[in-house]
């Protein structure tokens, strides 16, 4: 059998290239060899306040840039988290099996707590949700940013948990799959080479969105902080601005760190900023294309009707072992 793939992402803003290339572009390799499931994990975005009308909207934005990025919804499985009730449920269970002290550690919950002046218990036991969302599917493989590594490590060791306590598996135990930070696992904030590009930032000159057009890409390149000297070489510590450039340049044109130095040995950071440019925009034009032909009204609905029907019988079956297990009693048919 072959194996299989879950990842998810949050309809919380418009998509980054962080995203794209953290996630996005193994979704598409992954399709090939394994049987995926890529969920628009609407749920998980309700944990900070969201603008009803907004989120509607990029739920459905989200499930079409999947397709955009090049994902083929007749190889990979596309659907709403909120679609598949069994989801919500399957939290309820494994929270109950997750310990309190496990969550405070979440590094992610901290940052975000700090941020805010109200914390929703929803915040606190979202990597809860996603282990639902994973383990649902009994997951071998979960293809991520490095920023999901720790909610991942969660995941595995309540399924160890659950499948220690009965002593069969209940679960799969899923394995991370996370670039390496120079091969796309984290991509920087543009205007703060110290912090994640992040689909919800405040300042938007710090993130390039996959449907900027090519002049605000231009424009927000041309503006990225640069580190001191003028030499263009990878040294994450000592010059994270431009490691952090060099690593989407050589996302965008398949060339090696090595071979960008090379190139730009004595050249100086605004050649450098302005090829770099037009990579970009080279890069997210097909994706900006396919998303145009793909905003008819209808056609991304019918991709998200069929991934449902696909995605539910999987997650139900997992869901009715577990409560079975639990003890929780069967409605009686007859
Ligand atoms: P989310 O929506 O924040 O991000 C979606 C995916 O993009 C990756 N990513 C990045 N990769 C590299 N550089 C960056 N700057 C960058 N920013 C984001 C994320 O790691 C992620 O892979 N909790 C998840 C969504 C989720 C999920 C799941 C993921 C819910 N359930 C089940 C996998 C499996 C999240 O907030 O991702």
């Amino acid at each position: 059998m072959a194996k299989r793939v879950f990842s998810g992402v949050q309809p919380s803003g418009s998509l980054t290239i962080g995203n794209y290339f953290g996630a996005l572009r193994n979704f598409v390799r992954l399709q090939d060899e394994a049987e995926c499931f890529f969920c628009v994990v609407n749920l998980h975005a309700l944990t900070v306040p969201q603008d009803p009308q907004e989120l509607y909207q990029r739920t459905l934005d989200v499930a079409r840039l999947f397709v955009a990025c090049g994902i083929d919804p007749n190889k990979a499985t596309i659907f709403v988290q909120s679609h598949v009730p069994a989801h919500s449920e399957m939290s309820w269970l494994l929270e109950c099996t997750t310990y309190v002290g496990e969550l405070r550690r979440m590094t992610q919950y901290k940052d975000k707590a700090a941020k805010r002046e109200v914390v929703t218990s929803g915040l606190f036991t979202y990597p809860v949700l996603m282990a639902a969302d994973i383990l649902l599917y009994q997951t071998d493989e979960v293809p991520v940013g490095e920023d999901q590594k720790q909610h991942l490590e969660l995941a595995r060791d309540i399924a160890i948990r659950v499948n220690n306590r009965f002593d069969e598996q209940i679960f799969k135990v899923p394995e991370p799959y996370i670039p390496p930070k120079a091969a796309g696992g984290r991509i920087m904030n543009l205007q703060n080479p110290l912090e994640k590009m992040s689909k919800s930032a405040e300042n938007p000159k710090g993130i390039i969105t996959l449907l900027d057009p090519p002049d605000v890409i231009r424009q927000k390149i041309r503006s990225a902080v640069t580190d001191s000297g003028r030499e263009i070489y990878y040294d994450e510590e000592n010059k994270p601005a431009i490691s952090n450039l060099m690593v989407i340049y050589s996302l965008c044109s398949g060339k090696s760190l090595d071979e960008i130095r090379d190139e730009y040995a004595g050249v100086g950071y605004g050649q450098f900023k302005k090829d770099l440019a037009e990579l970009v925009v080279e890069t997210l034009r097909p994706i900006q294309a396919r998303f145009e032909e793909l905003s008819r009204p209808g056609v991304i609905e019918e991709v998200l009707a069929q991934g449902k029907k696909k995605a539910e019988p999987i997650a139900q079956e997992t869901l009715k072992r577990f409560q079975r297990k639990l003890g929780l009693l069967p409605l009686c048919d007859s």
